[in-house]
């Protein structure tokens, strides 16, 4: 698989305009134990330090850099790396206003940054570092920063709620996978719509019952799926996003079926990107053989397991100073 094939899943969720991967759980910018981190962290910046953000996504962590650098009165050179074909400042709402000023590097590895040796302040990722090869990451990492470095990781756990609710999610994809729920949909659409022209015209309806049972049927198994998986939102969307489209067959059949097929793609992109995050999970060990790593070359670490809300731990940090 080529670099462009793996980011793809990533590149088509960023350019429809979320701005970051917990869109489902925490509305707007990272809230709670996730922002305290961050906001301590950019608060020990100097006036002009440069950050680069590893995995930046639609960039949430930077404005999260500016906010906070504007509340203390300094200015932060922010940067952005993602190995998807990332354009925050024209997938998000009033972008070009709200990111004015952060330089954002698409196609490009937390493995080859676009930096010399040892210019860069701070080193930071939020789910994003342990996407990429762990050790050439860390080379690269330990390259660009300048001696008195900061550099702060959140990673994923093996062991958080990200990880059990991707388990659910993924056993819900595979459901879908085998399923016909969305290709019987797409071939109800038209006798939906030749239906409605029917009850227009007056005329008798055209005969669609093997279509419509063949729906009923898939549509019955996904109701029953989404009984026995509670955990899986991702069959429930569907479930949504079927009726949503469905709903404009007796008058925009094409726009239906639009819906119908951007839906397919969108699960099987769901599907590719849940697996990346599950070989990204960090047990207890790795996380201590990374910041053992970064020990190595002088950094003081502190890491710890970070809990979104008491006892639903979201995932691990890692912060390493070198004084
Ligand atoms: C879970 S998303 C996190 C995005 C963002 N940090 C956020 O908080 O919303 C993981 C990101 O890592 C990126 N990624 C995967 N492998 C990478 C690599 N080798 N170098 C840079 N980015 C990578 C993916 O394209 C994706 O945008």
């Amino acid at each position: 698989m080529t670099r462009e094939d793996a980011a793809a899943p990533w590149s088509r969720l960023w350019k429809a305009g979320v701005l970051h991967s917990c869109a489902t759980g925490i509305q707007g910018n990272y809230d709670g134990a996730i922002r305290a981190f961050w906001e301590r962290q950019f608060d020990a910046l100097d006036d002009g330090a440069r950050v680069v953000d590893l995995g930046t996504g639609n960039g949430p962590l930077l404005l999260l850099a500016r906010e906070r650098a504007a509340a203390r009165g300094v200015g932060l050179e922010l940067h952005g790396v993602d190995l998807a074909d990332i354009d925050p400042v024209h997938a998000i709402v009033d972008g070009e206003r709200l990111y004015a000023g952060i330089r954002f590097h698409p196609r490009t590895s937390a493995c080859e940054l676009p930096f010399a040796d040892g210019e860069v302040d701070m080193l930071c990722s939020q789910f994003g570092f342990e996407y990429a090869p762990r050790e050439q990451a860390v080379a690269e990492l330990l390259r660009v920063a300048r001696p008195r470095a900061r550099i702060a990781l959140v990673v994923h756990s093996d062991d958080s709620i990200v990880a059990r609710v991707s388990v659910e999610q993924r056993k819900g994809c595979a459901f879908l996978r085998a399923s016909p729920v969305i290709e019987h949909a797409r071939a109800l659409v038209p006798v939906l719509y030749r239906a409605a022209q029917a009850r227009r015209a007056g005329t008798a309806p055209p005969d669609g019952e093997a279509r419509r049972l063949a729906f009923n049927q898939a549509a019955q198994a996904l109701l029953e799926a989404i009984d026995a998986m509670p955990g899986a939102q991702v069959l429930r969307n569907t479930a949504q996003q079927i009726r949503a489209a469905l709903e404009h067959a007796a008058r925009a059949p094409e726009q239906a079926d639009a819906l119908l097929a951007r839906l397919h793609e969108s699960l099987q992109d769901e599907d590719l990107r849940l697996g990346h995050l599950q070989d990204a999970l960090l047990g207890a060990g790795e996380l201590e053989a990374l910041a053992a790593r970064l020990r190595e070359h002088g950094y003081a670490t502190t890491h710890a397991a970070l809990e979104q809300r008491p006892g639903v731990k979201i995932g691990w940090s890692l912060e390493a100073v070198r004084g």
